[in-house]
């Protein structure tokens, strides 16, 4: 018995940080996927393949010993198999650059979820999300889940910390270009780098929080106008609050300038310090801008919003 399922990764187009705070985020996912192959094998092992390693291990070891990024696909393998005397074998592949922030551990616990639990009989969406949650708490305790629940269901979504998830119905019509500044950075640093600014200018704080999330709000009624424009205007207003919260620099800014002369608008998407920044495109300027960042040499790619979630086959 074999089952296979791909879920996207995804962007913050809006809100990263200041939802931490409880201002509403937006978040959108993108049409690079993680597709995780599982196996049932006759031999009592685990055994999980990925592009960044290989990890093989008996059933039921104790999950805090085990120190590899594949933990979460252990996990679920553990879960799925509970005492039954077989083991799996699990595949992995990828589209989406990794440690990047965009969403590929999320993604690859959802699919892994799907394709994991579907060998041994149907299951829910509902039920997928909270394994997948689960899992990517192995290795980010923290996690809002909101990753994994774009991933799941698709498309664009709100977010908050006091009333969790919406879907947005609206499907504007919008691509992104996906630039990589390939320096490392980690989400706990760059979260407590803005707990220490937000400690020491509580008032200049507030202020921004406040005109973020009006801004997240005017946002929203643009999506439904499909005002590409504007809502590009309004991604760079959000990286000038992002800038003075001090999560921005030198090289992630001469990108984004290449982004915001070229397209309607640009920001850096997540935690900051380093990973990606994205630049508002349609079909009017998406190749012009991708010409201005490859002749750059930069790491890009031009993404579309999937619609699309979770898939299994
Ligand atoms: O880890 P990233 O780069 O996808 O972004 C995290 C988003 C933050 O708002 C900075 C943190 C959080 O937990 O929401």
């Amino acid at each position: 018995m074999k089952s296979k399922a791909s879920a996207p990764g995804k962007v913050i187009l809006f809100g990263e940080h200041f939802v931490v705070y409880g201002i509403k985020s937006i978040l959108c996912s993108i049409n690079k996927r993680v597709t995780v192959t599982a196996e049932k094998t006759n031999e009592r092992k685990i055994s999980i393949n990925s592009e960044i390693g290989t990890l093989v291990l008996d059933p039921d070891e104790s999950i805090t010993k085990i120190n590899s990024p594949l933990k979460p696909f252990y996990y679920l393998a553990n879960k799925a198999l509970k005492d039954q005397n077989e083991g799996l074998k699990i595949q992995i592949e990828s589209e989406i650059p990794l440690g990047a922030g965009l969403g590929s551990s999320s993604a690859c616990c959802v699919a892994g979820a799907a394709a994991i639990f579907k060998v041994f009989g149907e299951i829910s969406k509902e039920k997928i999300l909270e394994l997948a949650i689960e899992a990517e708490k192995t290795i980010y305790q923290n996690t809002s889940g909101a990753d994994c629940t774009v991933s799941t269901y698709g498309g664009l979504m709100e977010y908050d910390k006091n009333n969790g998830f919406r879907k947005i119905e609206d499907e504007p019509n919008f691509q992104l270009i996906i630039v990589n500044s390939n320096i490392k950075h980690s989400t706990e640093t760059m979260v407590s780098k803005v707990k220490e600014f937000e400690n020491k200018n509580k008032e200049k704080f507030h202020e921004l929080s406040n005109l973020e999330s009006k801004l997240v709000n005017d946002v929203l009624k643009l999506i439904k106008e499909n005002k590409i424009e504007e809502i590009g205007e309004k991604l760079n207003l959000n990286q000038k609050f992002l800038e003075e919260i001090g999560i921005s620099n030198e090289q992630l800014e001469t990108m984004i300038k290449i982004g915001q002369k070229s397209s309607y608008g640009a920001k850096i998407t997540g935690s900051g310090g380093g990973g990606c920044i994205f630049a508002l495109t349609n079909n009017s300027n998406l190749e012009y801008t991708l010409k201005e960042f490859t002749n750059k040499e930069y790491e890009c790619f031009a993404a579309k919003i999937d619609f699309k979630g979770l898939n299994t086959f």
